[in-house]
C-alpha cells in the first residue's frame, strides 16, 4: 500500500513526540515506531532534565559544564544555543502537561549530577523520562492532524537509489522521499511518501552486551542513514553510565541514577573504601566518563565484579520521597539501602555521534531530519553531560519543525518510488541464526571496544564482525524481511561505524580511552 503524509516520523521518544506536535499545526503527521507508543529511551530516564533556572546559575555556567564534560569537541555555537533556547523548551514541557518535583516553598526542586556546577536537574521523582512521555502522548492523542502507528518498523529511508540511480557518500542533492514500513503484526511492507522524513529513533544500546537501554535501541536511523549515504559523526563516543545495578541475568540494567550521587551517595570499592578521590577533585560527582573509567579500573585491578554505592548515611525519608522506583527496586532484590551498599556496574548507556545535522536539524540527505539521540548536533563532543540529551530533544525538535514547516510548502511527493519488491525471497526456517549472530555482535562490542580500548583490540573487533556482516548481508538478500533481521543488520553496521571511528581518531579523548595513547590523561 502507499501511503502520503506531509510529515513523517520514525520514532515516539521525546524528540518524534515534540517534533509531532509543533508540525501538526502546518500538516498531516503521520509517527511510526516499532513498539508500544511510549516504549523509548525517553521513558526510562531517571534523573531529569538539565536548564538554567534559578538565579544562581546562568547559561555561562551551563555552557562551561556542558564544554568541559565534552573534553573540547564540542561545538561551543551548538552548545551556547542549546542552553539559551533550552529553558523556554522547558517551559513549554511544562506547559504540556509534565509535572516537576517543587519543594515545599513551591520552588523547583533542582538536583544535582556529575559535571554540573550548580543545581539545575528538573526532575519527576525518578521517573522524569516516564513523566515526560505520559504528557506528550496525551496530547499527541489529543491532536487530529497526527495519526500514531504503532507496532511499524522502518526498514530503510527512499531516496533516489530506489529510481534506480547511483548514490554515494560523494553525491550531491540525495533527496529522502519517504520511507519503507513493516506492520510487524502481520508483515506487510507499505511505502510512506512524505515531504519531509524525520528520524528520531533514539539510540543504539544494544549493539553491546550490557546497556541501561530499553530493546528498541538497535541504532536504526544511524544504520538507514549511513546505507543511504547520509553522513555520520562521532560514533567513538561511547558513554557508558557508571552506575548500573549489579544483578546478573537482567537485560536492559537497571539504572542507578548519578542524581544519588548529587544527593551524597558515594562510590567505595568491596573493603568498604572510597576510591574516586584518587582520579578526580570531584570524587563520585566527576563527570561520566571519568567515573566510568574509575570503576573499571576498580575492579580489573582488584578482580571484582562491581563497586558499591554507599548511601547508609543518606536522609532516608528524602532519599525514598526523591528515588521511589530506585528504592523499591533494590528492597525488591533484598538490599535496603540504609542497611546494605548497593552493588553497581558501569553499563552502556548513551550514544554521543549519530546523524550530523546543522543547527535546524537538517541532515546532508535533502528533506530529512534527524533529532535526539540519533543525531549528532555538536553539543555533546566527546562526552555528555549528564541530563543534556532530553533538552538537546526538546531545543532541536523546536528547531526542526520551525525550519521543516517552511520547506515543507516548496515540496512535492515523489510517485515514481516503487513499492518494496519481495520478489525471490523466503521464510528464514531458523531463528538462531539471527540471535546468535546478535550476542556475538555485543560479545565482540563489550569485550574489544567498551570502556578501555586499544589498536589491538580494535582490529580483532573489526575482522570479527566483517565475517558477520557477510552472513547477514546474505540473510537480507535471501529471506523474507523482519525486524530481528533488520535489528541486527542495523547493529552490525553501528558496530562497525564504531570501530571504524574509533581507529580514525588517534588520540585518548573523553569517552574514547585508548591504551596505546594513556599518557595524555590521568587513568
Ligand atoms: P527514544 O526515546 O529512544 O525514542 C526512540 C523511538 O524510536 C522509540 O519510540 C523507538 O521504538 C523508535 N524506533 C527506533 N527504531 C525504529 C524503527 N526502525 N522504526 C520505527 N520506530 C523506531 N537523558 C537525560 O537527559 N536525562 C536523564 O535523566 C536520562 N536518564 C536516562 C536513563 C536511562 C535508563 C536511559 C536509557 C537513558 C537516559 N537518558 C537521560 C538519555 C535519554 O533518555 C535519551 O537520550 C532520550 O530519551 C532519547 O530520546 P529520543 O526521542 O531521541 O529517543
Ligand atoms: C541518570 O539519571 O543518571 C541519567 C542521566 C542522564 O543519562 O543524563
Amino acid at each position: 500500500m502507499q501511503i502520503k503524509t506531509d510529515f513523517l516520523i520514525i520514532g515516539s521518544g521525546i524528540a518524534g513526540l515534540s517534533f509531532a506536535l509543533k508540525a501538526a499545526k502546518k500538516g498531516k503527521v503521520i509517527l511510526i515506531t516499532k513498539s508500544n507508543e511510549e516504549e523509548s529511551n525517553t521513558k526510562y530516564a531517571q534523573g531529569g532534565i538539565a536548564a538554567v533556572w534559578h538565579d544562581s546559575d546562568s547559561i555561562e555556567k551551563h555552557v562551561a559544564d556542558t564544554l568541559n564534560a565534552g573534553a573540547g569537541l564540542c561545538d561551543e555555537k551548538i552548545v551556547r544555543l542549546v542552553v539559551t533556547e533550552g529553558t523556554e523548551r522547558v517551559k513549554e514541557l511544562i506547559e504540556l502537561g509534565t509535572k516537576f518535583d517543587k519543594k515545599a516553598n513551591g520552588d523547583y526542586d533542582l538536583a544535582k549530577e556529575g559535571g554540573h556546577t550548580e543545581n539545575r536537574i528538573l526532575h519527576y521523582k525518578d521517573v522524569t523520562g516516564f513523566e515526560i512521555e505520559r504528557a506528550l502522548l496525551k496530547q499527541i492523542h489529543e491532536h487530529k492532524n497526527i495519526t500514531v502507528y504503532d507496532h511499524y518498523y522502518a526498514i530503510d529511508i527512499l531516496t533516489q537509489h530506489h529510481l534506480g540511480e547511483v548514490v554515494t557518500s560523494q553525491t550531491q542533492g540525495i533527496t529522502c522521499y519517504g520511507a519503507y514500513i513493516l506492520n510487524t503484526k502481520n508483515g506487510v511492507i507499505d511505502t510512506v511518501l512524505s515531504k519531509i522524513t524525520v528520524m528520531a529513533t533514539g539510540g543504539a544500546g544494544h549493539v553491546y552486551a550490557t546497556t541501561t537501554n530499553p530493546v528498541i535501541a538497535t541504532g536504526d536511523g544511524i544504520a538507514m542513514v549511513y546505507r543511504a549515504k547520509g553522513h555520520v559523526k562521532d560514533m567513538e563516543f561511547v558513554q557508558f553510565h557508571p552506575t548500573s545495578l549489579y544483578n546478573p541475568g537482567e537485560n536492559p540494567s537497571f539504572l542507578i541514577t548519578e542524581a544519588i550521587r548529587g544527593f551524597g551517595g558515594i562510590l567505595k570499592t568491596l573493603d568498604g573504601k572510597e576510591f574516586m578521590q584518587k582520579y578526580d577533585a570531584r570524587g563520585s560527582l566527576a563527570p561520566r566518563d571519568i567515573v566510568a573509567r574509575a570503576i573499571d579500573n576498580e575492579m580489573k585491578t582488584r578482580g571484582d565484579d562491581y563497586v558499591y554505592l554507599d548511601c547508609r548515611h543518606l536522609d532516608r525519608k528524602g532519599f525514598i520521597e526523591h528515588f521511589p522506583n530506585i528504592y523499591n527496586k533494590c528492597m525488591s532484590l533484598g538490599i535496603d539501602p540504609f542497611m546494605k551498599m548497593i552493588p553497581v556496574i558501569p553499563a552502556q548507556h548513551y550514544l554521543c555521534g549519530g546523524i550530523i545535522v546543522n543547527e535546524h536539524a537538517q541532515s546532508t540527505i535533502t528533506s530529512l531530519y534527524a533529532v535526539g539521540e540519533c543525531a549528532c548536533t555538536g553539543l555533546h563532543g566527546a562526552n555528555r553531560l549528564a541530563s543534556n540529551s532530553l533538552l538537546e530533544a526538546v531545543v532541536f525538535a523546536h528547531r526542526a519543525a520551525e525550519h521543516a514547516a517552511s520547506a515543507m510548502n516548496e515540496i512535492s511527493f515523489n510517485d515514481k518510488i516503487p513499492d518494496w519488491n519481495a520478489e525471490g525471497t523466503e521464510q528464514a526456517e531458523e531463528m538462531i541464526l539471527i540471535t546468535q549472530s546478535q550476542k556475538e555482535v555485543q560479545q565482540i562490542m563489550s569485550n574489544y571496544v567498551g570502556i578501555v580500548r586499544s589498536e589491538l583490540r580494535l582490529k580483532r573487533a573489526f575482522d570479527r564482525l566483517e565475517i558477520l556482516y557477510n552472513e547477514n548481508e546474505k540473510l537480507y538478500d535471501e529471506k523474507v524481511i523482519t525486524q530481528k533481521l533488520c535489528e541486527l543488520r542495523n547493529l552490525i553496521c553501528i558496530g562497525y561505524l564504531i570501530i571504524k571511528h574509533a581507529i580514525r581518531r588517534k588520540e585518548s579523548v573523553g569517552l574514547h580511552y585508548m591504551v596505546n595513547y594513556k599518557k595524555k590523561e590521568k587513568i
